[in-house]
């Protein structure tokens, strides 16, 4: 028989995400109608680590739904792979009298959760807030949405400038690891390539492929391109195309699809998810992730949720947009 916690924390970690303040609303606002206290920490794991946090009440988070953004910070910590990072960590969540910590973040923030799980005896639950989509557990990740409309209303733009030119463009979107943006901003846009992590680079291919575009009359060509998709990046693809004689111009659109007001369906997940993960919490439940799974919220263990390759986009996209994009 577990104790009902009496003190919540929570923090925003990693890559910021579209609805995280939207999330944290929901967070704050469902355990105090609990009667929970609730204390929220600067800067991800860092304000626990420096033990820089404020107590946060129902009015904390007035009029931050709609605020991309967390009004909390967020911040990478290093310090959490390593164990003195962690004995600080727990000791400045023990000082506070902390009994669950809600993590609102990404895999590397997720990892951060389970890491401490060693050194600290608490509730952990983690939120998924990231704009990459690539976290097991969930179907979708906070930020995701608002993120792929960004995308989408740059390839927008680009296809009027492209057609205007008969130019090929390439646009570089966010996803290290994961295709998820690319692969939804490519098919979302009408664009001829996709290139993700998830599958092989072949320049050569790609290339055939652009000049049976050209021969078929298409004014342009748009190559969404995910960071991680090859060694070398946008910059290589694009130098591969040219080789095979063709002219290209790139755009890079970097942390702008971080930032922005969340969309609907962001809001609504994280809204959802906040309220899920306080009722988690009062039930006992730790070291598990809060996530949409279908239409239902499901709690999975978040050594699951992190296992490798356990949310791979869906790349049979791929093959379907080679018809559409004749
Ligand atoms: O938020 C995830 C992500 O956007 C990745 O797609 C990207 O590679 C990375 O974060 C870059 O983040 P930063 O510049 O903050 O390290």
């Amino acid at each position: 028989m577990t104790t009902r916690p009496h003190r919540l924390g929570v923090l925003t970690s990693g890559g910021d995400a579209p609805g995280m303040n939207a999330c944290l609303r929901a967070i704050v606002r469902t355990a105090i109608y609990h009667n929970l206290e609730v204390i929220g920490f600067q800067r991800g794991y860092r304000g626990v680590l420096l033990g820089d946090y404020q107590a946060l009440d129902a009015r904390s988070v007035t009029n931050i739904i709609q605020r991309g953004g967390t009004i909390l910070g967020s911040a990478r910590a290093p310090e959490m792979h390593h164990p003195e990072g962690l004995k600080q960590a727990a000791s400045t969540l023990k000082g506070l009298g902390i009994d669950a910590l809600l993590v609102i973040g990404g895999n590397g923030s997720m990892q951060g959760a389970l890491a401490l799980a060693d050194y600290w005896q608490g509730q952990l639950i983690g939120l998924p807030g990231t704009i990459d989509n690539d976290l097991g557990g969930t179907d979708w990740t906070i930020g995701f949405f608002t993120a792929l409309d960004t995308a989408l209303d740059a390839v927008d733009r680009l296809r009027d400038t492209a057609d205007a030119f008969d130019r090929i463009f390439l646009l570089e979107v966010m996803g290290r690891h994961a295709g998820w943006i690319a692969l939804f901003t490519g098919i979302g846009g009408g664009a001829e390539e996709i290139l993700i992590p998830e599958q092989p680079y072949d320049s050569a291919a790609l290339s055939a492929r652009i000049k049976e575009y050209r021969a078929r009359n298409k004014r342009s060509v748009i190559v969404v391109v995910a960071e991680g998709a090859c060694d070398g990046g946008v910059a290589q693809v694009a130098a591969d195309i040219e080789g095979h004689g063709f002219e290209t111009r790139t755009c890079v659109l970097g942390h702008i699809q971080r930032g922005g007001s969340p969309v609907a369906l962001d809001r609504y997940l994280a809204t959802e998810l906040g309220v899920f993960a306080v009722q988690a919490a009062l039930e006992g439940a730790t070291l598990v992730l809060a996530g949409k799974l279908g239409q239902t919220n499901q709690l999975v263990p978040l050594r699951e949720a992190l296992a490798d390759g356990k949310h791979r986009p869906p790349t049979q996209l791929l093959e379907i947009n080679r018809f559409l994009a004749i």
